[in-house]
């Protein structure tokens, strides 16, 4: 089984679902380590109680040096015989460097149809551009923000009354559907 690390900043829930997909009898995936560039990541605690090894990589100890942050997370990468790496709600921006050094093995989930609304905000920016469907992405990290290859896509509707609120937990809720599949299937593929 491929084996994974997972990037985190926040909660965490697109982490616990890929946990959770990882402990299928066929999956073809395993996670290695979770990473948070935040210590106090309420998504470590949750992945510390799944059993999986975690680690925070605090990039205030960096300063302006996101290179140096980003080669104390490869440091845990290779310490855990990381294969594939999955963004799942990391909420930095990504040097060349460690694009290059991960170029094809790194996946990002993002929460619109890309190539729309790349960046933040996107569930407002659906919303007042109007559109009637909203949803989510799973691609490949390159060097451009949320510019990647896509791997696959899953569409919600936007409803009459939807807040930035409501369409981001139903797009959400589609996240978790989303990554163990696409993780799954690009997983499948490189043997
Ligand atoms: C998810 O909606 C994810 O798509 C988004 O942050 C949320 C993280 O939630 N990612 C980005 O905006 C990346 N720029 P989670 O921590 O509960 O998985």
């Amino acid at each position: 089984r491929v084996r994974t690390a997972i990037l985190i900043s926040g909660a965490g829930s697109n982490m616990a679902a890929l946990i959770e997909a990882s402990r299928a009898a066929d999956a073809p995936f395993e996670v290695a380590v979770v990473i948070s560039n935040k210590p106090d990541a309420s998504g470590l605690t949750v992945a510390a109680a799944l059993d999986v090894p975690v680690m925070a990589v605090d990039h205030r100890l960096f300063g302006k040096d996101r290179e140096a942050h980003e080669r104390a997370i490869d440091a845990v990468l290779m310490d855990h015989g990381v294969e594939v790496v999955a963004l799942a709600g990391y909420m930095r921006l990504l040097t060349p460097w460690l694009v290059g050094r991960w170029n094809g093995l790194m996946l990002n989930i993002h929460p619109s149809l890309l190539p729309k609304y790349p960046g933040l905000d996107t569930h407002a920016r659906a919303l007042a551009a109007g559109d009637e469907e909203a949803g989510c992405t799973v691609h490949l990290v390159d060097e451009g923000v949320d510019e990647g290859p896509v791997l696959d896509q899953e569409a919600v509707p936007v409803l009459p009354f939807d807040t930035p609120e409501t369409l981001a937990q139903r797009v959400l809720t589609a996240e978790h559907r989303l990554y163990p599949r696409a993780l799954a299937a690009f997983c499948r593929g490189l043997h």
